[in-house]
């Protein structure tokens, strides 16, 4: 199973410890956050969770249910009823459906608890589990983008809290 944990000021030690520990395998798909997020981190966690409090931004921690850290699941530039999604899944826990059911859990608790109405995504074409993810969770293709200077696509999907078409494994 997986659990959503929204981000607090005490998970700040175990999620450096995840970034960490995953920083090369994220950048072989995303951009690498740069050594400043890793020096910096404190007093970037304490700015996040400002955003939060203000309800720019909306942070989760996705765990295995007993404290591990598997990924993050993140809303962030909360507007109008709608923000963009974001998620990564750490070398562990990958290919076992971790990031779908994430995502499903993560649009209930936008359309809920946050009060949303629509989420968008955005991800190049050359990431397929991407893509894979988010087309599971009835995210609909909006248009053709750049994405950090790769070809991309964005998504959107509306009707949040109730569930996708997709089943997960998880
Ligand atoms: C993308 C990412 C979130 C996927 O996480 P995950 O937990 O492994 O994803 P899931 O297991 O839920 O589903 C991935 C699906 O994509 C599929 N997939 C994986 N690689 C694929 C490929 N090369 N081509 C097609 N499908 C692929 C998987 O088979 C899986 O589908 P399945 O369950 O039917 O087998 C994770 O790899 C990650 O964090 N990558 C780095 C950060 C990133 O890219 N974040 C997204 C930014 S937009």
């Amino acid at each position: 199973m997986v659990k959503l944990e929204r981000l607090r000021a005490d998970h700040a030690e175990a999620l450096l410890a995840f970034e960490l520990e995953n920083r090369a395998y994220f950048a072989r798909s995303i951009p690498d956050r740069g050594d400043a997020y890793f020096a910096e981190f404190d007093a970037l966690h304490q700015a996040r969770l400002a955003e939060q409090d203000d309800g720019i931004c909306h942070f989760h921690l996705v765990t295995d249910g007993e404290g591990t850290i598997l990924g993050r699941v993140n809303l962030i530039d909360v507007e109008d009823g709608s923000a963009e999604l974001g998620y990564r899944v750490g070398e562990q826990a990958a290919g076992r459906g971790v990031a779908t059911a994430a995502v499903a859990e993560v649009c209930r608790v936008a359309g809920t608890a946050y009060g949303l109405t629509s989420l968008v995504a955005v991800t190049t074409l050359d990431n397929p589990a991407s893509r894979a993810v988010l087309e599971r969770n009835s995210f609909t293709f909006v248009e053709d983008i750049a994405v950090a200077g790769r070809p991309g696509v964005r998504y959107r999907r509306a009707h949040l809290g109730q569930p996708g078409t997709a089943g997960s494994k998880v």
